[in-house]
């Protein structure tokens, strides 16, 4: 028999994998044979998700992370190395918005805080794998952008700004990082249906769906279908792109 992925056995890391994206990520590749370090800042649900996994036959790990810190980002790396000898494959999901408000209204501090949440994170955990990666000249990197990012945000300059950073990161490691044999691309999410998105601003999703061609909001299994296809060795000639799971909202990105 032939498999298409070729993804079972190998060791990943998501970030902020407690609920939404990163959970419905993170349970996706362990349903599929990868082992999966699953890491956020909410012990509660990160353990949740983990024994999720192991109830369903998976393999994971739980280990804090706050991807605003460099010192837990290097004691994750750490954990994950000891848990599964290596880290394959990581994908860089923390992250997030705020209700809209006007750019005029954006304070230095949130500004600030917007680019480290969804910018720096990204760059300190691909800095942090890089070295283990480089080394066994092997690597999946995913890296979770959104549609705001290409298609200009509604009220949201700060966490545009910090998810169009992302791209530019990915596009310029991809580059440096496939001599290596370690392919990095990039999702531009588009609206799915989360606990985040519940929380900031769910009543705006009504008047997206006619916009859509596909008729629905994404779910957070759309997201993670990507991710897998893209951290499989199916998608080892894949570098460098903006993959979109869109709906159709957006064309030919
Ligand atoms: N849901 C959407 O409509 C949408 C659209 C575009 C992009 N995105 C992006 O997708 C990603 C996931 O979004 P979601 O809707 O699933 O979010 P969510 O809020 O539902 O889940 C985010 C998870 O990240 C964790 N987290 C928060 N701060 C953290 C930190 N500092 N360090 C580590 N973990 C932390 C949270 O505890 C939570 O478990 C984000 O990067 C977001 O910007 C989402």
């Amino acid at each position: 028999m032939r498999d298409y992925l070729r993804v079972a056995g190998k060791a990943a890391i998501v970030t902020g994998s407690g609920r939404g994206i990163g959970r419905g990520v993170a349970m996706e590749l362990a349903s599929y044979g990868v082992k999966v370090m699953v890491t956020d800042i909410n012990d509660e649900n990160g353990l949740r998700v983990k024994d999720e996994i192991l109830a369903a036959g998976g393999t994971a790990e739980y280990c804090h992370c706050d991807v605003m810190k460099v010192e837990d980002i290097k004691n994750l790396v750490q954990k994950t190395v000891e848990a599964f000898g290596t880290v394959d494959i990581l994908v860089n999901n923390a992250g997030g918005g705020e209700p809209p408000c006007d750019f005029d209204t954006i304070t230095d501090e949130r500004w600030d805080h917007y680019i480290r949440f969804n910018l720096y994170s990204a760059f300190f955990m691909i800095r942090e794998v890089f070295p283990h990666m480089k080394a066994q000249k092997r690597g999946k990197i995913v890296n979770i952008s959104s549609g705001y990012a290409i298609g200009g945000g509604d009220f949201c300059a700060h966490y545009a700004s910090a998810k169009a950073g992302v791209i530019g990161l990915t596009t310029s490691i991809a580059k440096e990082a496939a001599p290596f044999g370690i392919n990095v691309n990039v999702i531009p999410v588009p609206t799915t249906d989360t606990p985040g998105l519940r929380e900031a601003d769910f009543e705006l999703v009504a008047d997206e769906i006619p916009l859509i061609p596909l008729g629905r909001i994404a779910v957070p299994e759309d997201v993670a279908n990507t991710v897998l296809f893209l951290v499989s060795e199916a998608a080892d000639y894949v570098t460098g792109q903006i993959v979109a799971p869109n709906g159709g909202k957006r064309m030919l990105v």
